[in-house]
């Protein structure tokens, strides 16, 4: 008997919980990371009055979304600059595409929907073709396997979802205590949400900066929650 893609995402997001905890002890961050993006996503694709499968689909994308991080050293994943890192420094860029290619190959004989897994495929994507993007917009590979995940690159049904996961991504990255980057300290949300506003239409899809702004309260508690559960 055929299964509905609902029925087969309990049996996707087991997988993804099995790859996170895989992280710990070495990584504690990037799983709690991982759920919270899930969980954004979730929230943001509600507001926009996202179908129940594709809310599924941006929670699969985002608790899925940097795996391949699995396979960072520790250098990388404790932070250090870009000339200490040498080689290991483009593994960054590398993320998106290993994690999709991964979690492709795990799931293949399992389930027939792969849409999610487009979303991780492109979770760097900017809004505006100016962006810089990676893996690159116009790479082969990216639009073959973008087809076999049955996305379509024009399709504004994708630009927004790949929205809502680089929105849930960057909002989640700013407001807790991530190692790797630039400013150590967390940004309370007003501050992080003023500087998603300011690359609007740039970097952030329009319609999920307003949904960002417009629900700024509930955003608050999801996080607080939220931090209560995993302390970051
Ligand atoms: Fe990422
Ligand atoms: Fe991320």
């Amino acid at each position: 008997m055929e299964r509905s893609f609902l029925e087969e995402s309990l049996l996707i997001n087991n997988a993804i919980n099995v790859c996170l905890r895989m992280f710990c002890p070495r990584d504690l961050y990037t799983p709690a990371h991982c759920k919270t993006v899930s969980l954004f996503s979730g929230h943001f694709g509600a507001f926009l009055n996202l179908s129940r499968e594709e809310i599924n689909l941006l929670q699969l994308a985002g608790k899925a979304h940097d795996v391949a991080k699995l396979a960072w050293s520790d250098n990388l994943l404790q932070g250090k600059k870009k000339d200490e890192l040498g080689d290991d420094y483009s593994n960054i860029f590398h993320h998106p595409k290993r994690g999709a290619s991964f979690l492709f190959d795990l799931l293949k004989e399992h389930t027939s929907n792969f849409k999610w897994v487009g979303l991780i495929l492109c979770h760097h994507w900017g809004y505006s073709k100016e962006e810089k993007h990676y893996p690159p917009l116009d790479d082969i590979d990216t639009q073959r396997s973008l087809k076999e995940y049955s996305w379509d690159l024009e399709d504004p049904k994708f630009k927004l979802m790949v929205g809502i996961i680089k929105v849930a991504d960057s909002l989640h990255a700013a407001i807790s205590n991530r190692v790797y980057r630039e400013d150590p300290l967390p940004k309370q949300i007003p501050e992080a949400i003023a500087e998603i506003r300011g690359k609007m239409g740039t970097v952030y899809h329009p319609e999920v900066v307003a949904a960002l702004e417009n629900t700024e309260s509930q955003i608050k508690s999801l996080f607080e929650i939220d931090s209560q559960l995993h302390s970051f």
